[in-house]
């Protein structure tokens, strides 16, 4: 095997294409898969369009008529709820000569108009108007001109996922073991559900979508990245003295879905509500009452023990404990994280707090996502220099403990997260392309 690859062609192989299974080795992975931007338009066309990816949240279109407008990849997506009470996505192109029909970032409407010539289409996308109609011909179809709708459009656990392009895989194949991490985030509502309806705020970072899918499962980079945030609260100074000698796990799915099992330090100590911030004095009487009355006792305090997932389900949606983040790829250097709190339904003591814990870590001077934002960047400047060539990615590599499911477990410093992430990208990305409906 050869150790050194010209960055200039990128270990393209005779026929002009990518070699993935020559750039992704097990523990360690080649530089040009941050920086190349042949790389990248091969990521939006199999990973962002090919699979399944997380679009939006139910709670955010909660009436016929409400949508918002996402980027899946290079391409600009309309998810809206229609009159029955369904989620569809389409294709933010007007049949018609190709205008962007919701410029909007979200919305309320009986119809969708093109700001162009005004053609108007049914919330389940049917062409119902055309202005000064008498002009066309007999050919003119109006049955073969409403929105197109993306391939597959299904939700789980509130969370809505799209996938554009005709693989046969199901969301439920996708998802796999991680369906659980949904599952455990939903338990902390005593209704059994979430909501997503505190706002986005969005941050537009220089550097590679997988530096952030990466650095959001590193449980190594926290003493020193987040050094400053440690030295300076009282409440993170026992944190770090726990993260250097922590029975947290990481765990890797399978798939590329990776967690980070807080869980397993809060079993330890068997204490509930760790989760909500370790010295807090807040008792939360009123959710601790809501989610007994909910489970009953002993459910409830197994529940409140365990806390939320801190995971990333592949390719761009982070659980990440009471924020949910998800990444949208701009270009090779660049990426859009938009973050948004956890309301539990039927918690809303507990989510005025969690709004406010929501905005200093991840809002806009936040003391978390600042400090993640600038070494992504810095990440990003090191990997443009040329050499050495490879990402070294080892750690704890002797130490997997592998399930019978096929997961595996290693400690929180442990790259075995981000080993499970590239095992999966490599399997997507050095298979054929996909045909696109
Ligand atoms: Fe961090």
């Amino acid at each position: 095997m050869a150790s050194t690859i010209p960055r200039s062609i990128h270990a393209q192989s005779s026929e002009g294409s990518v070699d993935y299974s020559l750039l992704v080795q097990e523990g360690r992975v080649h530089g040009s898969l941050y920086t190349s931007e042949a790389v990248f338009h091969e990521e939006m066309d199999k990973i962002f369009q090919g699979g399944w990816t997380f679009v939006a949240h139910e709670s955010e279109v909660p009436n016929p008529g409400d949508y918002v407008t996402r980027r899946v990849g290079t391409q600009s997506i309309i998810v809206l709820r229609d009159k029955d009470g369904d989620y569809l996505a389409f294709y933010n192109r007007c049949p018609h000569r190709g205008a962007t029909i919701c410029s909007s970032r979200s919305g309320r409407q009986a119809r969708l108009t093109c700001p162009y010539h005004g053609w108007t289409f049914a919330l389940d996308g049917r062409l119902i108007g055309v202005p000064y109609p008498a002009a066309y011909p007999q050919t003119f179809e109006r049955a073969t001109l409403g929105l197109r709708s993306v391939a597959r459009c299904q939700s789980y656990g509130g969370f809505i996922f799209v996938s554009l392009g005709a693989e046969d895989r199901s969301l439920d194949d996708h998802l796999g073991n991680a369906k659980s991490l949904i599952d455990d985030l939903l338990a902390l509502s005593p209704l059994g559900r979430i909501r997503l309806t505190g706002g986005w705020m969005k941050h537009r970072i220089r550097s590679n979508w997988k530096i952030l899918f990466e650095n959001q499962i590193d449980g190594y980079h926290v003493h020193v990245v987040h050094g400053s945030l440690l030295a300076s609260n009282k409440t993170f100074t026992s944190g770090r003295d726990r993260t250097f000698a922590s029975p947290t796990r990481v765990r890797d799915f399978g798939d590329g879905h990776v967690d980070i099992d807080h869980g397993s330090d809060y079993r330890a100590i068997d204490k509930p509500l760790l989760w909500m911030g370790r010295h807090s004095t807040h008792s939360y009487q009123e959710y601790v009452g809501a989610m007994t009355a909910s489970y009953g006792e002993s459910e409830a305090r197994r529940r409140l023990v365990n806390g939320p997932p801190h995971s990333m389900l592949f390719p761009n949606l982070s659980l990440a404990e009471m924020n949910i983040i998800f990444i949208e790829p701009v270009g090779p250097g660049e990426s859009i994280a938009y973050t948004t709190p956890v309301l539990l339904e039927g918690a809303e003591e507990l989510n005025q707090r969690t709004l406010r814990r929501c905005e200093g870590a991840l809002g806009p001077a936040g003391f978390l996502i600042a400090d993640d934002a600038e070494i992504a960047e810095l990440t990003q400047r090191g990997l443009n220099n040329m050499q050495p060539e490879w990402i070294e990615l080892t750690r704890g590599i002797d130490q997997e403990e592998v399930r019978e499911d096929g997961s595996r477990i290693a400690g929180l410093m442990d790259e075995t997260g981000q080993r499970g992430f590239w095992r999966h990208y490599r399997n997507v990305m050095a298979a054929p392309r996909v045909a696109r409906p």
